[in-house]
């Protein structure tokens, strides 16, 4: 058992291989306190109560404890409004016009071995019960608002899943303005606030900040959870490095509006650490015996650094999120021709684009937006899910069998969440786009979003796609997203409930994901949103890879997937070489990097072949080859940061086998100096007793010395990459 419960001191203490969570039901049963979160101890028996003893001035003793301590002097479990904590609450509800969660007592508490499922919303997952226990305490406020707090713990994994469950178990209605999926208290400020920032086509960029007094946060109020923050953040100290020192890792399963952040309160030093759906905009109603579940947040914690604390958020989300058919299998190498065409093409073109393609060596074949409705440029026809008979007169059906013909695998973008005010879908329904009633909406890229609030809208959506999915040999399908929403409000919706649509739009995509990925489990479902706008856990969990960024230029991608690496594992990073000079930032990079770059995930091209030289092409086809040498590595395997394109001139990655018998190591220097100073590159991860020999040569280096000493580069020109396989000898 991973959960155990002592009940002399009412203390629980949730274990993973390396770490410990602590709380405690004290104050006569008022409060589940939190006690210690951290590298692994033996028992909590001698943990110290964190809780000030000196009651801060200001701080108002509460009513419904011993009449001298404040719940602002205390580390809570399950933070809320209502009574003295004035810090920022997981959980708000008001009932007859009141904050009513002013005094809320655990009332029991469970453990079960497994992790029961959460209906409607994407989840980490077991197999077997054996491989993880769950505690649920339910805390309950006099007023009648309930609320269930569970945590997961995996057996072999270092992570600690949290939701929690919002009841209404009054005689009245109440509305929920805040719940929050995890909030941890820490009696501790030496911390960095680490967050993934960025914005169209500058993806996930590492920020690290230190900590102010007051509220520091990250979050989307756009609808989805968006470029411009990740739902993802930790604490780190400030030492902490790759391979050392503390991290707290926070992630959120969800795709919509989120905000991560802390709360360090100036009056007594306690630091909250929270994250879940926004608030701003949020309410739900809850009537007599109705309940909210919130969101799964991942909580990782490491001692060893940022790459540890990464490994264990690639393992459990390789394994215990993605799911279906592809999540252990090896993923093709496609060509899509969006930057080779546009929206100009027709059969013929795409065709011999395939041609050209297999002949290179590609898998797949895929075509992107401007097959359907009459869509020539991006001013019409989303939503109307229909060949473009003009482009495609012998439908998507006959294309499709014609590239399966040549030994390529076919696949198809949509962008089912949207519709064009040009398109038939709106004429034939002119109230389905998300818009307040009355009003006009304003378009983003000529384009509306579907109230998928509605559950006929979701089945129109569930229709279309699966009808050219039935009809045509589809193995692959691109599922873009390239707006954010405005004006938000549905025709369809109460108006008092309108600060559910967000969340309940969320639902809606869930819903048609969920239906479509389980009625075609063979087909390999790619998330996109204008590149990596939407990269989450959430969609993960239906769609096993993600086009990481719109930017496909050598350099700029450095950044983008070695930040997105914090939190996510290679084999969900969409990754393609491009065409020079870049379409995005107009920067010439050799062909051998931009491969070189795309190798460190779903590695695939996004040009037109018939426009690289007999060289290139003779390049490309190597390219492809040695790919497919490496891929399960670089799949499957452990991927080690070792040198950061954010602090240097030179970045390096290495990807090591589970046997530690293959390493991959990856190193890429941006500009050139003369008279260059040497760099060290210490690889991490390999079997430090054995010798490596570099493939395709007879050098021969110890594991130990590679991880010790390290292999040594002077560059003196601009983007040069190298990618070097070892084998155990
Ligand atoms: C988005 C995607 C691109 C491409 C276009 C098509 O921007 O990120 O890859 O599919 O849409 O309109």
């Amino acid at each position: 058992m991973s959960i155990i419960f002592n009940e002399k001191t009412q203390a629980f203490c949730l274990s993973t291989p390396n770490t410990t969570y602590a709380m405690a039901i004290t104050n006569d049963g008022s409060v589940l306190r939190h006690l210690y979160w951290g590298s692994k101890i033996r028992k909590i028996d001698s943990l110290n109560d964190f809780t000030q003893d000196v009651l801060s001035s200001f701080a108002a003793t509460d009513a419904a404890l011993d009449g001298e301590t404040s719940s602002e002097n205390l580390l809570h479990e399950c933070a809320c409004m209502g009574g003295c904590d004035m810090s920022t609450p997981a959980f708000n509800a008001i009932c007859d016009g009141f904050h009513m969660l002013v005094a809320p007592k655990v009332k029991s508490w469970e453990i079960i071995q497994g992790k029961p499922k959460l209906c409607d919303l994407p989840q980490t997952y077991i197999e077997n019960d054996d491989e993880a226990t769950t505690l649920e305490v339910t805390i309950e406020d006099e007023s009648g608002i309930r609320i269930i707090l569970s945590y997961t713990v995996y057996e072999n994994i270092d992570a600690i899943v949290r939701h929690a469950v919002i009841r209404n178990v009054s005689d009245r209605p109440f509305v929920l303005k805040s719940a929050l999926s995890a909030s941890v208290d820490f009696d501790d400020r030496d911390f960095e606030l680490l967050h993934l920032d960025g914005a169209w086509a500058r993806e996930r960029h590492i920020g690290r900040t230190p900590l102010m007094n007051g509220v520091q946060t990250v979050g989307s109020r756009r609808g989805a959870s968006g470029h411009l923050h990740n739902p993802f953040i930790a604490l780190v100290r400030p030492t902490t490095t790759e391979t050392s020192g503390e991290c707290y890792g926070f992630n959120l399963v969800y795709s919509g509006n989120f905000v991560a952040g802390c709360d360090l309160s100036s009056l007594t030093g306690r630091l909250r650490t929270f994250i879940g759906i926004n608030p701003d905009g949020f309410e739900w109603h809850l009537n007599p015996g109705e309940s909210f579940t919130t969101p799964e947040a991942v909580m990782v914690y490491s001692a060893k650094g940022l790459t540890d604390m990464s490994q264990t958020y690639h393992e459990l989300y390789r394994t215990r999120l993605c799911r279906g058919k592809w999540r252990d299998s090896v993923r093709p190498v496609l060509i899509n021709n969006w930057e080779a065409t546009y929206f100009n093409f027709n059969e013929d073109k795409i065709l011999d684009i395939a041609k050209q393609a297999k002949d290179l060596g590609v898998e797949l074949m895929v075509l992107d937006d401007g097959w359907f409705g009459k869509r020539d440029n991006d001013d019409c026809s989303l939503g109307d899910w229909f060949e473009h008979k003009d482009k495609l007169p012998n439908g998507i059906e006959a294309l499709a069998s014609k590239v399966v013909d040549m030994g390529l695998k076919f696949g198809l973008w949509f962008e089912p969440e949207m519709i064009s005010p040009d398109s038939e879908l709106h004429r034939a329904h002119p109230d389905w786009h998300i818009h307040i009633p009355g009003r006009t909406a304003s378009v983003s890229r000529k384009q509306w979003i579907l109230d998928l609030s509605r559950k006929e809208v979701q089945d129109y959506v569930i229709d279309a796609v699966a009808h050219i999915l039935k009809k045509a040999d589809i193995s692959y399908v691109k599922w873009d997203m390239n707006r954010n929403m405005s004006e938000i409000g549905s025709a369809a919706l109460a108006p008092e409930r309108m600060g559910e649509f967000c969340h309940r739009y969320i639902l809606g995509v869930y819903r048609i994901m969920d239906e479509l990925v389980t009625a075609f489990p063979d087909v390999l479902f790619e998330g996109c949103s204008g590149g990596g706008g939407r990269f989450d856990p959430g969609i993960l969990y239906y769609m096993p890879q993600y086009w990481t960024s719109d930017d496909s230029d050598a350099v700029e991608r450095l950044k983008i997937q070695y930040g997105t690496s914090i939190a996510y594992p290679t084999i969900t990073m969409g990754a393609h070489v491009s065409a020079v000079p870049n379409h995005q930032v107009h920067r010439t990079t050799p062909l051998k990097m931009r491969g070189d770059v795309a190798m460190m995930g779903q590695f695939g091209y996004e040009l037109a072949p018939a426009t690289l030289s007999d060289e290139e092409k003779a390049e490309v086809k190597e390219q492809i080859i040695f790919y497919k040498k490496i891929r399960e590595v670089v799949q499957f395997g452990k991927m080690y940061r070792l040198k950061s394109p954010f602090e240097g001139n030179i970045s390096a990655w290495d990807f090591v086998s589970e046997d530690k018998n293959t390493v991959v190591l990856c190193i890429y220097n941006v500009l050139g100096y003369a008279a260059p100073k040497a760099e060290w590159i210490r690889l991490c991860g390999l079997d430090p007793n054995a010798d490596y020999k570099v493939d395709g040569t007879d050098v021969v280096y110890g594991g130990d010395v590679l991880m010790n000493s390290g292999v040594k580069r002077r560059y003196d020109h601009d983007f040069v990459s190298e990618i070097i396989v070892l084998k155990k000898v």
